[in-house]
């Protein structure tokens, strides 16, 4: 029997050195990838290409109620509902053919079955794995039952939602509709009655009874307006009646029909009009533009004078009002153009907060713009700009 040489003997001594080392570092590969796929907030399992499970971490056994022992060897199918077996075999056979990495969410809605027969929705993510010659699946399972619950919930409640405002926006206008006929009926009868108490000559506090009658009627009107508006607003039917107009003319009469308004609240209304413009615009809204603003620049206005002025501008015409009240702070000067929105003190003054929201919806109903420049304690100035319109609209 011949020994090796000694050189042929360190050769077999480095070649099992070497078989050690590499033993050595599989093993400490295999432990870093079961670490790896141990930590993963996933559920993973590999499976070979039969579909029998090699391997599974700790988050599939939470899933799916199995211990890792209850799943090592067996068809994933287990794991399926059974009406999903079938397809999830043919699919199985063409992903083996083609294996590529498939990212999460890019199959259809996925379910799986846990120990108790529970269903829950899953998100699958697929990896093919080349190990041993044989190509493995890392299949990355999410629960996103609660994600699922969350986003069915959210779409019932949008659809709640739009059901009650619809509901809401339905009673505003047959609520505002009905209101308006004995509303009328009333304001015509009180004006009667004022007239009549008038002529029989009777005491000043009688009298006074009958006029605050007729006023309280008219505000009353004025609130159901501005709510049929808002209906109107809403459903998209706030329409212009468009007629050739002269804007001093308009602005003169409106004012000269709140000067006793702004005269009991002490504030002298003084106006500076531009000749020339005139065009065509919807009169009874323009109008209702300028009561509003100047309806506010009394209101708010602490008595002081309000100024009211038009000018002709290169593509149309510009109206501001002027106060000099309690103002309007910073983070509100765009607000209060919004439904319901008041900046003011409830208490102090009442209002729905709607005549400036109708304002803008008139303005830019007629393709213009309005703005707010104000300090609080240092009055108010409103800007309208009222474009001129094509002649055929
Ligand atoms: N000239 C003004 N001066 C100060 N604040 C104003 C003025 N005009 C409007 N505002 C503020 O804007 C809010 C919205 O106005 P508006 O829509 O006309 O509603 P309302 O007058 O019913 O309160 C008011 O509540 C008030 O706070
Ligand atoms: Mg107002």
């Amino acid at each position: 029997m011949q020994c090796p040489e000694p050189n042929e003997t360190d050769r077999m001594r480095s070649e099992i050195e070497r078989l050690r080392i590499k033993a050595e570092r599989e093993e400490s590969d295999r432990a870093w990838l079961d670490s790896v796929i141990e930590a993963s907030p996933a559920g993973m399992i590999v499976v070979d290409g039969s579909g029998q499970m090699l391997r599974v971490n700790g988050r599939v056994e939470q899933l799916f109620g199995y211990s890792r022992e209850e799943l090592a060897g067996k068809s994933v199918d287990m794991l399926l509902p059974a009406s999903a077996r079938r397809q999830h075999l043919a699919e199985r056979a063409g992903y083996m053919a083609e294996p590529t990495a498939r990212p999460m969410g890019a199959g259809r809605d996925l379910y799986g079955v846990r120990k108790d027969g529970t269903q829950i929705r899953v998100e699958i993510g697929l990896s093919p794995l080349l190990a041993g010659g044989q190509t493995l699946v890392i299949a990355s399972i999410i629960d996103i039952s609660e994600r699922v619950r969350a986003e069915e919930e959210r779409g019932r409640l949008t659809e709640e939602l739009r059901a009650a405002i619809g509901a809401r926006d339905d009673f505003l206008a047959i609520a505002s509709h009905e209101l308006r006929t004995p509303l009328a009926a009333l304001a015509l009868q009180l004006a009667s009655l004022q007239r009549a108490v008038r002529g029989l000559g009777a005491e000043t506090k009688v009298v006074g009874w009958a006029d605050k009658a007729v006023r309280n009627a008219g505000r009353l009107a004025r609130l159901i307006d501005d709510l049929l508006d808002v209906s109107r607003i809403q459903a998209g039917k706030l329409q212009l009646h468009l007629e050739e107009l002269d804007l001093a003319d308009l602005v003169r009469e409106v004012a000269d029909r709140m000067a006793e308004e702004a005269r009991l609240a002490g504030c002298a209304l003084v106006v500076h009009l531009a000749t020339g413009a005139t065009e065509r615009w919807d009169k009874l809204r323009v109008e209702q533009v300028l009561a509003n603003l100047i309806s506010n620049a009394i209101k708010y206005g602490a008595g002081k004078p309000i100024e009211v002025r038009t000018a002709v501008t290169a593509d149309g015409a510009r109206i501001t009002v002027r106060d000099q009240g309690i103002g309007i702070g910073r983070d509100d000067l765009t607000r209060i153009f919004g439904r319901f929105e008041r900046a003011s003190a409830a208490r102090t003054f009442r209002g729905l907060g709607l005549g400036l929201y109708i304002t803008r919806e008139i303005v830019e109903a007629h393709g213009g713009r309005i703005a707010a420049e104000s300090a609080p304690g240092e009055g108010a100035t409103f800007t309208v700009e009222l474009p001129r319109r094509p002649p055929q609209t």
